[in-house]
């Protein structure tokens, strides 16, 4: 049987696509780089991908009219590389209902906190204003409404007293995201994980709540 093609859309330094990248490398997701594209010329992620030969190009979202002609060029640009998949690795554009619906149930995002909680930007500064004790970061499908798509898996921590939003980044960069994202990406590879009938399945049963770092280390034991 021949890989599933991945995809990965960016928009800037590109480590989450670092480490999908590197897990590509490896074997540890069993699927083949189709691509990676960025909405900004100057993404650092651009040379990650071109130092793995990945075909790597821009589409520039600042050259188009509206929302819906960037959505349509990006639409074909993906298309053109033939994805099973796609990764959302710090993409920052909101996608329209007509890019979403033309790659339902293949898009998949990594978002910077524990959804439902903290939709959208800021999710770092919001999390100590909220004086939330806890704080991650969550793999999910795509739909409609942002950041809103069923969630695939969700990795946590406990917020110390001496945390700003600054290390919160880094904390949930370190030690989650580089982690659950080439894991989700695997799973989707070997088709173990999909999107189904509005929810996430996870090895052909339905998924009642977000797969967790647990289920991850579980793998490796
Ligand atoms: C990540 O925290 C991601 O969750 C958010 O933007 C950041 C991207 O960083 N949407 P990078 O481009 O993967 O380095």
């Amino acid at each position: 049987m021949s890989k599933p093609r991945l995809a990965v859309l960016i928009s800037g330094q590109g480590r989450n696509l670092q480490a999908i990248l590197d897990a590509l490398a490896d074997g540890r997701i069993p699927a083949v780089a189709a691509g990676v594209i960025s909405n900004r010329p100057e993404a650092a992620g651009l040379a990650r991908a071109r130092a793995a030969q990945v075909p790597a190009q821009v589409v520039d979202h600042t050259r188009f009219a509206d929302r819906a002609a960037f959505d349509a060029a990006l639409g074909d640009a993906l298309q053109a590389v033939q994805p099973d998949f796609v990764a959302l690795a710090g993409f920052m554009r909101v996608l329209g209902d007509a890019f979403i619906r033309r790659f339902r149930g293949r898009l998949v995002n990594i978002h910077p906190s524990l959804l439902p909680k903290h939709r959208g930007l800021d999710t770092h500064r919001r999390v100590l204003e909220a004086g939330d004790a806890e704080h991650g970061a969550s793999v999910h499908y795509v739909t409609e409404q942002l950041d809103g798509g069923p969630v695939a898996i969700q990795g946590r921590f406990s917020v110390r007293p001496q945390d700003d939003a600054q290390s919160l980044a880094e904390r949930v960069m370190q030690d989650i995201e580089l982690k659950i994202y080439p894991q989700a990406l695997a799973w989707m590879a070997r088709g173990e994980l999909a999107y189904a009938d509005g929810g996430v399945r996870f090895r052909g049963r339905p998924l009642a709540a977000p797969l967790t770092l647990a289920d991850l280390e579980a793998e490796f034991r």
